[in-house]
């Protein structure tokens, strides 16, 4: 009997043992894990391509509502098989947030790296950003609030426990990171132009949320930061309706602003905890 099972588990592949219960060896990892939130597509997406393409041995969980429906994901998947997870998670429900903590505290143990690139602006006969005061509804204010501050706060609440410091390969990071995709439009001091009021506030209420968050973790020494990401006016279906008035110099490929939002991860600090920085670096008033 004894040899059966010794035979049995011989002729089975490691891999399948791994998915099939918890694989202790993934715990002992020679790169890090990072984890981005809104993965589907857009800036999410490609976060997701820089990560695994730049470095060898890191790993990537990404989140998405659809993963099935997730071509772009799928796609990577084939690439990085073994480098690269997909799980569900939509931030309205958050069952699903701490669905995905579980699954990375049994495969990984710990998170070096959570990105919320989530974002929502606009939704083609449901969610229209209000010109003027007269156009602004309580479900558009409620909504946008739910998915663009509420949300990305359920999934630090659930990931914090699992951030450690470590991984991401060619970094010297001494701090895990937490990067909130946010907007220059959520900065109440840069405020010329008024108009996309959920949008707007909801951005500032993002901001607001995680710099309160960084308060703590600096009043606990932990070794976590979070900071808050404006990418520019980048390329992708959030900015499609609205790009008819930025000059062509300003309109970023998503590529480019990656590159350069990793570029700030990558070389974060402690004394960078709660700040909201720009894709060139430069500090966004609040
Ligand atoms: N593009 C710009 O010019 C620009 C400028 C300033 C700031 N930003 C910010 O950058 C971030 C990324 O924007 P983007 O341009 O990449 O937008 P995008 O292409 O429209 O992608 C938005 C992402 O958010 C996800 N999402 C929406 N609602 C969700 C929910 N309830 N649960 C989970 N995921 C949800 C979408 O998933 P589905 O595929 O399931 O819908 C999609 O992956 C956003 O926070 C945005 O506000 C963008």
């Amino acid at each position: 009997m004894k040899l059966f099972v010794l035979h049995t588990l011989m002729a089975t592949p490691l891999r399948s043992i791994c998915k099939a219960s918890f694989c202790s060896s993934s715990k002992h990892l020679k790169g890090g894990v990072s984890m981005v939130q809104g993965a589907s597509r857009g800036i999410g997406l490609e976060f997701v391509r820089q990560l695994l393409e730049k470095t060898e041995k890191d790993h990537v969980v990404a989140t998405c509502r659809n993963p099935s429906g997730a071509t772009g994901l799928l796609e990577l998947k084939r690439r990085f098989e073994e480098r690269l997870d997909i799980q569900q998670l939509d931030l309205t429900v958050e069952s699903t947030i701490e669905a995905s903590a579980n699954f990375i505290r049994e495969r990984y143990g710990s998170l070096n790296l959570l990105i919320n690139a989530s974002g929502v602006l606009s939704i083609p006969d449901v969610l229209h950003p209000e010109t003027t005061l007269s156009k602004v509804q309580k479900s558009s204010l409620l909504f946008t609030y739910e998915v663009n501050a509420v949300g990305p706060i359920l999934v630090i609440k659930h990931m914090w426990p699992l951030l450690k410091v470590g991984g991401a390969s060619g970094t010297e990071r001494d701090v895990a990171v937490i990067a909130n995709l946010s907007a220059r439009v959520g900065s109440i001091g840069d405020n010329r132009l008024g108009g996309w009021h959920s949008y707007r506030s909801s951005k500032a209420a993002l901001n607001q949320l995680t710099k309160t968050i960084s308060v703590e973790f600096a009043r606990r020494k932990d070794p976590v930061i979070c900071i808050l990401l404006h990418p520019g006016t980048v390329d992708t279906d959030l900015s499609r309706p609205f790009q008819r008035n930025v000059p062509e110099d300003k309109l970023f490929t998503k590529e480019f602003s990656v590159q350069k939002l990793l570029s700030i991860i990558n070389n974060a600090k402690s004394s960078d905890n709660g700040k909201f920085f720009a894709w060139d670096g430069q500090e966004i008033p609040w």
